[in-house]
């Protein structure tokens, strides 16, 4: 055993890497090492032999396992201070520049609109972008053969063979959102619908994926002058002064009356000013909800009446930061992204401004 000691502990100390250790630990503790083979010799031998070797024994299986354990924080120890020596940082470099994104103007913009409307008790309700014929046209009273179905430009998503059902669509408004929010929350309600929409058009003003907002509400005794002044209340808000607002009749299938919405502006040099002269630049549509757009969510018209908007984010955008081409907006062209977007925490609020 004195052997046995002798050779463990030197071979132990002179170790240079974690590796050597474990073939020594293996070499006389694991199940085939010399120590343990020895400690399963104990069970042979006569008991007072046993009474003298099982003690030595375990001493020297203490004395080899600590042996390692010693000897590897050793290494462990010496590692790290080579390392120490060897790495160093130079913390007085001025740091490397991470780049960092903006926020896209129809985010900000969908962010401010929010904001507005949501000040005055609106909340968000949101509907899925592939839409059922039903919600994005027969609910809205848009029956099929409609000349508004035509117009819209729609996507239809491919059938499977045999389903003779209407296909789906790309929602091409945002206004089937209306009736899933009246189906869910019944009245009274005032909700804003943000989100995208899809139609087949390409030019300096349209994309065939753009953005508009809904914006819904449901009371008793609701009317026009409700929403002129909703809609005054959020142009000021949102252009920062006071808007004018001009009422154009007009038709939707799903409001009665209808009216397109117009806001004061200057044309001069080229450029669009909000607020000010007297040009009038068209906006979005609105109306009273049509009684069978309230019974298709579930809504007793007889009892409930309310007023519907719906606007384009992406105009809005354009119009208040001055951004000329609507292509642009969907180029993912970073210098484009760079130069119109914004800080990622300047987060548009009421209190702490919009823009
Ligand atoms: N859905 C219409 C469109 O996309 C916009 C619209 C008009 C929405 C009148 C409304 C509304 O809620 O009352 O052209």
């Amino acid at each position: 055993m004195d052997e046995l000691r002798t050779r463990y502990l030197g071979a132990i100390a002179g170790a240079t890497d974690e590796a050597a250790l474990e073939r020594l630990r293996v070499a006389a503790l694991g199940k085939k090492g010399e120590v343990s083979l020895r400690m399963r010799e104990l069970g042979g031998m006569a008991p007072e032999e046993r009474q003298v070797a099982g003690p030595v024994l375990n001493a020297l299986k203490d004395e080899i396992s600590g042996a390692i354990a010693a000897k590897k924080a050793a290494l462990e120890d010496a590692a790290l201070d080579a390392r120490l020596k060897e790495e160093w940082l130079d913390v007085t470099l001025p740091a490397r520049r991470r780049p960092h994104g903006c926020v896209h103007p129809v985010s900000q913009v969908t962010e401010e609109v929010t904001a507005i409307l949501a000040d005055m008790g609106f909340a968000v309700a949101e509907g899925p972008q592939i839409e059922s014929d039903w919600y994005n046209f027969d609910a809205l009273n848009i029956p099929d053969h409609h000349p508004a179905r035509t117009e819209m430009d729609t996507f239809y998503m491919a059938q499977a063979k045999g389903d003779d059902r209407p296909p789906h669509v790309l929602r091409t408004h945002t206004s089937p959102v209306q009736i899933r929010a009246m189906q869910e929350r019944g009245a009274p309600l005032r909700v804003i619908c943000p989100g995208r929409v899809y139609r087949a058009d390409y030019d300096q003003t349209h994309t065939p994926m753009f953005h508009q907002v809904e914006g819904l509400a449901i009371d008793r005794g609701i009317s026009m002058a409700n929403l002129k002044w909703v809609l005054e209340e959020f142009f000021s808000a949102f252009f920062g002064t006071t808007v004018k607002t001009r009422f154009r009749a007009s038709h939707f299938p799903f409001t009665e009356p209808s009216a397109e919405v117009d806001i004061q502006c200057s044309w001069e040099g080229g450029t669009v000013k909000v607020g000010e002269g007297d040009g009038w630049l068209e906006v979005l549509g609105s109306g009273m909800v049509h009684p069978k757009v309230l019974e298709a969510g579930g809504i007793d018209s007889s009892r409930w009446q309310g007023f519907a908007f719906g606007i384009g984010i992406d105009r809005l955008a354009m119009l208040k930061y001055g951004i000329p081409d609507l292509r642009a907006f969907f180029d993912s062209d970073l210098r484009w992204l760079r130069h119109y977007g914004f800080a990622p925490l300047d987060v548009p609020t009421l209190h702490g401004g919009l823009q």
